[in-house]
């Protein structure tokens, strides 16, 4: 049987690995992105509180159905705790509204429709800063990351008798753009020190993990949360 997906935050990075990684399997995926591309993938800016909503209702449309619900986009800002207090607080509210609310009411909206049709899954992407936390100007990335685990678990508990499943996965460092950059933007050869593998994660190797988790885990690993960081944080 076909699988109809919706997926986040599929324009470039991990999300474009995803879409990439699910090409040849029996599924017709449906992605997003902020602001229009001019290809076929949605577009809806999530710092607008409607975005959910509407990304939801244009996904519908086009697959009928929908087994699957991705939340893969997110951001990764810094603010320092000496930013003003209205910048900090601005920047707090924008990773939350991005990373977890908009998540969450994609989930809701998943949820409600799973019901009324038997069952379905979600794959939520977070991050190792759930577990682990991140850097000083990151607070509100680690807290986003930490709710969006464990808003899974309380999905995956909620409503696995009506054949709702739920993940999450938990990258560390994941090599998305030019290498330079984004070690620089990482903190540098530093960061490879932290890793026992000795490297940091390719996008490949997270979309593999949303596509086994998407298709083919078993129900009874429902609530599990993945991680892929290459040893840097074992838990
Ligand atoms: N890369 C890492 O090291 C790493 C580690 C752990 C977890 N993660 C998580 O993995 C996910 C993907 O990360 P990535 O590194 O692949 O990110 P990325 O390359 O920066 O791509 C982010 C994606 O999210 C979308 N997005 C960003 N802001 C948005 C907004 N306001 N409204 C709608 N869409 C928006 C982007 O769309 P546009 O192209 O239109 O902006 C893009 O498709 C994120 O949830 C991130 O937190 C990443």
């Amino acid at each position: 049987m076909t699988i109809n997906i919706l997926a986040t935050g599929t324009s470039r990075g991990i999300g474009k690995a995803i879409l990439d990684r699910f090409a040849g399997e029996d599924v017709r995926i449906v992605g997003h992105r902020s602001s229009d591309g001019g290809d076929d993938i949605l577009a809806a800016d999530l710092t607008d509180p409607t975005a959910p909503r509407r990304i939801w209702d244009q996904a519908l449309e086009r697959l009928g159905r929908i087994d699957v619900l991705i939340n893969n986009a997110g951001i990764f800002e810094a603010v320092s705790i000496d930013a003003p207090d209205i910048a900090w607080t601005e920047a707090w509210n924008r990773t939350m509204q991005i990373n977890l609310t908009a998540a969450a009411e994609l989930c809701r909206l998943a949820v409600l429709h799973f019901r009324r049709q038997g069952g379905g899954r979600i794959v939520n992407v977070a991050s190792r800063a759930a577990h682990r936390g991140d850097s000083p100007a990151h607070w509100h990335y680690a807290a986003s990351k930490g709710g969006m685990v464990a808003m899974t678990k309380t999905i995956a508990r909620g409503y696995a008798a009506e054949g709702i499943l739920a993940f999450a996965v938990c990258p560390g460092f994941t090599m998305t753009g030019m290498a330079d950059d984004y070690l620089a933007s990482r903190g540098g050869d530093k960061l490879l020190a932290d890793i026992p593998l000795g490297r940091v994660a390719d996008p490949e190797e997270i979309a593999e993990t949303v596509r086994f988790l998407a298709l083919a885990a078993p129900a009874s690993m429902t609530g599990a949360v993945l991680d892929i960081n290459g040893a840097s944080y074992v838990r």
